[in-house]
């Protein structure tokens, strides 16, 4: 019964995020040839539904060798940070002194975070976050990590001025929220400190709708999936802050001079 039931939420949960997709405005229609319509199994699903298949970010790597060839040794903050994937990465390959992972483990049920990652902080956000935990604290060095159960806009706060050497942002990739992160955290970059993120799928302006986001599926049965606003919200923060951020593959940086 409770299979059933978490079942049930999910499938009303998704339904009513596309619906919120659909309403959000109209997606353009002049997509990237990748797009394709992932549920699109009727017509009512394919005037809902837009997704892109795109591959899984695979370029966080130059992100890491930019933090080695910089010879990086600071704190660092990574926003968003999952099962741990890019915090271990962090801590076996540079020297930083510690590692700040922030991410609050909890489903948001306001359809502030239109995600499949929310879906399963709905039934397992402590299993995430025992999972997180439990896999940094196997890495070499462990004691340099501090997982921080608090959303982005909460633990910016916790941060002095140009004190950090290194922020990673990664955590809700919907253009508001995207744009809010860089425009919180680029002032805790120190001079010579590098800000950088995630998930920049399309540079091609006209693949978003006009709230800055579009709808992407990462797999031919569409159960991955998220709303992602990333670029827009890089060229807006460009915008506000007067500085230029460089694109590779899915990664956006700021080298702050
Ligand atoms: C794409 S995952 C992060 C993946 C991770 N950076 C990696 O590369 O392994 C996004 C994470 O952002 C977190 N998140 C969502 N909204 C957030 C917020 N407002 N503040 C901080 N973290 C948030 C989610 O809980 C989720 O764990």
């Amino acid at each position: 019964m409770e299979g059933f039931q978490r079942g049930l939420v999910h499938v009303i949960f998704v339904f009513l995020v596309h619906t919120q997709m659909l309403f959000d405005e109209e997606i353009s229609t002049q997509m990237d040839p990748r797009i394709v319509c992932p549920f699109a199994t009727s017509f009512v699903f394919k005037k809902m539904l837009y997704g892109c298949l795109a591959k899984m970010s695979g370029n966080k790597e130059h992100i890491l060798n930019l933090l080695k060839e910089k010879n990086y040794t600071g704190t660092f903050v990574e926003v968003g940070t999952w099962t741990g994937d890019f915090a271990e990465a962090l801590l076996k390959h540079t020297e930083c002194k510690k590692l700040v992972c922030v991410d609050p483990y909890i489903f948001f049920n306001d359809f502030s975070y239109r995600d499949s990652i929310n879906l399963k902080l709905h039934s397992d956000a402590e299993k995430y976050y025992q999972e997180a935990k439990g896999r940094l604290e196997l890495v070499s060095g462990a004691d340099r990590v501090e997982i921080l159960r608090k959303t982005s806009m909460e633990a910016v706060h916790h941060f002095q001025e140009e004190s950090l050497d290194f922020v990673y942002i990664d955590a809700n990739h919907e253009y508001k929220y995207a744009l809010e992160d860089i425009l919180a955290w680029y002032p805790k970059i120190r001079s010579g400190g590098l800000l950088a993120g995630d998930d920049v799928f399309s540079t091609h302006i006209e693949d978003y709708n006009n709230n800055n986001n579009m709808l992407i599926t990462f797999d031919k049965d569409s159960s991955t999936w998220g709303v992602f606003g990333v670029y827009p919200a890089v060229l807006e923060a460009q915008r506000k802050l007067g500085i230029s951020f460089t694109i590779k593959g899915t990664q956006f940086y700021y080298e702050n001079p």
